[in-house]
C-alpha cells in the first residue's frame, strides 16, 4: 500500500477522542491549537482486520477473565520469525500491561535498591524514570555523534560500567530519539562487553517495525545465534506499530529458566495483571494481516521525513537530521540557528508547535527537538512552514 490509499484508508480524526496528543495538548503546552508532533502514536486507525476482530469481540459483550489464544502466539511468533528470522517459543513469553510497565518489573527483579543501571543518551525518557523512582542508580553512557550518525561509545562504556560496577543495561534498539537502527557488529560488540562484565542487558525493540529506509533489523536475541540470550530479556508490543498504546500490551521474552522464575515471582507478588484481552484480540489481527498495513505506514512516514528535512534545509541549511533508520521520530537538530536557552520559546510559544524538547532525553539531547512524522502531510507542512517562519523572523 502507499501512502495515498493509506492516508485515505485510516486517516482519522482524534480531536475530542481523549487522545493525550490532540486533547491533552492544552493541559501540556497551554494551547489547544497547536500542531501536535509529539507522544509517540498516530492518526491511523488499526488495520481493517484488526478493527473488525475488535468489533466481533465487543458484539460479543461478555469480557470475564481470559486466556491467551494459541493464535495470538502462532501471530505473533510467525511475524517475528517470517520478518526478522527470530525464533520464539511459547514458554519464553510472558504478557504485560505496557512497555514500560514490563521494564519497571524488570528493573525491580534483576537489582536491588542503589544497583547501577546503564542507558545510552540521549534516550527515551521513561528509561532514566523507571531506574531512579525505585531507588536505582542510572549511569547514562554517552552516544556520539560522527558524521552526522550516533553511534556507541564502547571504550568509554566499558570504563563506566566497571567504574560503577554497573548490573543492567537499558538498550534501546532501534533506538529513540535519535533514530539508528544498530547494525549486527555494533549489538555483537555490545553483547559481547556485557557478557564479559556481567551486565545483564534488557533490549527494549518495540520500535523495531518502523523501518522507513528499510535498513535491516536484528534482534538482540538472534545475535550470533542466540549466544547472548541467557544474559538478555527483549521486550517489544504490537502497540508502537500499529497505533494501539491503549489496548495496553506488551511482551516480556526471557530465555533464561531462572530469569523467568523469578521474574514470574514478582508478578505474583505485584500481583500484576498479564495483558489485555483486547490488546490481544488486534494484536493477533495487526500480525496476521498487517504487513500491507505498515508498508503504507512507512512510505509515509519517508515522505514526511523528506518533507521535513528537505524543507527546513532550504531555508537553513545548517539544520541537522539524522538519518530515519528506525522509528517515526525525527531527530532534529536545531542548535546552529536557535540560541541556547531560546528553543522553547521559539518553538512551541512562537511557531506553536507542540514537540518533545531534546533535554527531556538527556543533558546531550540540548538544542534538539523529536518530530513525530506519523502524522498527516496537512499536519506536519503546517507545522514546518509556522517554524520556518518564526525561525526567518528571528533571525531578521
Ligand atoms: C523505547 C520505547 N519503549 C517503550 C515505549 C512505551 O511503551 P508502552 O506504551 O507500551 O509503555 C515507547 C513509547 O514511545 C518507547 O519509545
Amino acid at each position: 500500500m502507499n501512502k495515498d490509499e493509506f492516508l485515505a484508508k485510516y486517516a482519522v480524526e482524534r480531536r475530542n477522542t481523549n487522545s493525550v496528543k490532540w486533547d491533552g495538548m492544552e493541559v501540556e503546552f497551554g494551547s489547544a491549537d497547536f500542531y501536535p508532533l509529539w507522544i509517540a502514536d498516530t492518526e491511523f486507525k488499526l488495520p481493517e482486520s484488526a478493527v473488525q476482530a475488535l468489533q466481533k469481540r465487543v458484539a460479543h459483550g461478555a469480557f470475564g477473565y481470559s486466556i491467551t489464544p494459541d493464535g495470538y502466539y502462532d501471530a505473533y511468533f510467525k511475524w517475528q520469525k517470517e520478518r526478522y528470522g527470530i525464533e520464539l517459543h511459547k514458554e519464553w513469553l510472558r504478557f504485560g500491561t505496557g512497555v514500560v510497565q514490563s521494564l519497571s518489573t524488570l528493573v525491580q527483579f534483576l537489582t536491588a535498591p542503589g544497583d547501577a543501571i546503564m542507558l545510552m543518551e540521549p534516550v527515551y525518557h521513561p528509561f532514566r524514570h523507571v531506574i531512579e523512582d525505585q531507588g536505582r542508580k542510572v549511569v547514562a553512557n554517552q552516544l556520539v555523534e560522527i558524521e552526522d550518525e550516533y553511534r556507541m561509545d564502547l571504550d568509554k562504556m566499558e570504563e563506566e560500567i566497571i567504574a560503577n560496577d554497573v548490573k543492567l543495561l537499558m538498550l534501546c534498539s532501534p533506538h529513540n530519539p535519535v533514530a539508528r537502527v544498530w547494525s549486527e557488529e555494533e549489538l555483537t560488540d555490545l553483547l559481547e562487553l556485557c557478557r564479559k562484565e556481567q551486565v545483564l542487558v534488557i533490549s527494549d525493540e518495540i520500535h523495531h517495525d518502523l523501518l522507513p529506509t528499510g535498513k535491516k533489523f536484528v534482534s538482540a536475541l538472534s545475535i550470533k545465534d542466540g549466544f547472548y540470550r541467557d544474559n538478555l530479556i527483549m521486550v517489544d508490543s504490537p502497540s508502537k506499530t500499529f497505533n494501539m498504546a491503549s489496548l495496553l500490551i506488551s511482551h516480556v521474552v526471557i530465555p533464561n529458566p531462572q530469569l523467568r522464575d523469578r521474574y514470574d515471582q514478582q508478578q505474583n507478588l505485584l500481583h500484576a495483571p498479564a495483558g489485555n484481552l483486547l490488546g490481544m484480540v488486534a494484536g493477533q489481527a495487526a500480525y496476521r494481516d498487517g504487513a500491507d498495513w505498515l508498508e503504507g505506514l512507512l512510505d509515509l512516514v519517508r515522505f514526511n521525513y523528506e518533507y521535513l528535512k528537505i524543507h527546513l534545509q532550504a531555508a537553513f541549511p545548517t539544520i541537522k537530521l539524522t538519518e530515519q533508520e528506525g522509528t517515526y521520530l525525527a531527530w532534529v537538530d536545531l542548535s546552529t540557528v536557535v540560541k541556547p536557552g531560546q528553543l522553547k520559546h521559539i518553538v512551541q510559544d512562537e511557531a506553536h508547535l507542540a514537540v518533545n524538547f531534546g533535554e527531556m532525553f538527556g543533558k546531550s539531547g540540548a538544542g534538539h527537538i523529536r518530530v513525530n512524522l506519523a502524522t498527516t502531510p496537512e499536519n506536519l507542512q503546517a507545522a514546518v512552514s509556522s517554524l520556518v517562519k518564526t525561525l526567518q523572523e528571528n533571525q531578521a
